[in-house]
């Protein structure tokens, strides 16, 4: 991959960014980019300084949203090195993504190869602090300028990266969800276990009735019974029973299959908890959480890692799940997940991927 200039640091955003790396605020110095044409194939990979892009505004992705995205955390280790988490399943979503969206799926060792040259290039950004780390997004989006649907025959790949701090200001407490029953995030056969933009943008105006009524993010139900949960925001949901169940919804094609999602139910087996996926309703949550069957409810996502959830909030509903004690699956789960994002266990999965030396 061809790096075509350096932007030095230090213009004062850096250290602005490190010493608050809220999330998704401050972006990097570097951005990489390699575009995509159906007789050529991927070519002209390079690292450049980051900025804007020079978009036709005929391109697909403008009029037709045939564009996806993926979400990954680059942490930086006691060894001097680099390491991204699970970087290996973010790029096989990213590549079904793509083709849910009839897009070119690119290779994943492209996938791996542009982390690595950006986490390199901008490795004063990855922040020293404990539960801080560098959010990675690459993001392909259609290019080619024609109006009329159809697959785009041109595409652009790209990487940008972001300092990142916690997610939700006051997460330990927990968050409640609104229980949306207006809008619906994905149905069936629609793009729901695909990360593209679509599905966030219709999932804003719930988002916006979810604050209006003092929730974090919203519980999305299945579209069609409004019976099944399905997600929490752009978060999987877990569910703790007293018999030392962990429950989560199954993979429905409405769901996006999360990466932390399946690395919880794996630690949760390695921790000896019984971890399965079945459907719940809103009603089992509700009867379970008054005959306090139910211990806790815990969201997750590689943004913000696991939030307990506090409650779930409707408009003539109230369920409150018990606060998260130091003992919570929750917290016990954040603690392992923390210790092999920092390096501190023993990555028996193999799960980190090394992305070399900060240094070199
Ligand atoms: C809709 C949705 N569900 C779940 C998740 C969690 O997925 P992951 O753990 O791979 O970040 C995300 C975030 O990517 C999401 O956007």
């Amino acid at each position: 991959m061809v790096r075509q200039s350096t932007r030095p640091p230090g213009d004062g955003r850096l250290s602005r960014a490190l010493g608050d790396p809220e999330f998704g605020r401050h972006f990097t110095d570097h951005m990489v980019l390699i575009d995509y044409c159906e007789t050529g194939g991927w070519r002209d990979a390079r690292v450049v300084p980051f900025g804007p892009l020079s978009l036709n505004p005929g391109s697909a992705v403008l009029h037709y949203g045939q564009g996806v995205f993926e979400g990954l955390k680059v942490y930086r280790h006691a060894d001097g090195h680099l390491r991204a988490f699970r970087a290996h399943a973010h790029a096989r979503r990213f590549a079904s993504s793509a083709a849910r969206l009839a897009m070119p799926e690119l290779p994943e060792s492209l996938f791996i190869e542009s982390i690595r040259q950006l986490a390199r290039a901008d490795a004063g950004w990855v922040p020293h602090q404990r539960g801080a780390s560098l959010y990675v997004r690459p993001f392909l989006i259609a290019t080619e300028a024609f109006l009329g649907v159809r697959p785009s025959r041109e595409a652009t790949y790209g990487v940008i990266a972001s300092p990142a701090g916690p997610y939700f200001a006051d997460a330990d407490n927990g968050i409640r969800l609104w229980l949306s029953r207006d809008y619906s995030r994905a149905g069936p056969g629609g793009t729901g276990e695909a990360k593209c933009g679509g599905n966030y943008a219709a999932s804003l105006p719930a988002l916006h009735q979810a604050r209006a009524n003092g929730c974090a993010q919203v519980l999305f139900t299945d579209a069609s019974t409004r019976t099944w949960v399905e997600e929490a925001g752009n978060m999987n949901i877990f569910f703790v029973f007293a018999d030392r169940t962990l429950v989560t919804p199954p993979l429905s094609g409405a769901i996006l299959a999360g990466v932390t999602r399946d690395s919880v139910l794996c630690l949760a087996r390695d921790m000896g908890y019984r971890a399965i996926e079945r459907p719940i309703s809103v009603e089992e949550w509700r009867a379970a959480a008054a005959s306090g069957e139910l211990r806790e409810v815990f969201a997750v996502g590689t943004a913000a890692v696991i939030t307990p959830v506090a409650g779930l909030v409707g408009e003539d509903l109230l369920i409150e799940t018990p606060p998260p004690g130091s003992r919570s699956v929750a917290s016990l789960m954040r603690a392992e997940l923390s210790s092999l994002h920092h390096g501190d266990r023993h990555d028996r999965h193999e799960w980190m991927s090394d992305l070399g030396r900060a240094d070199s």
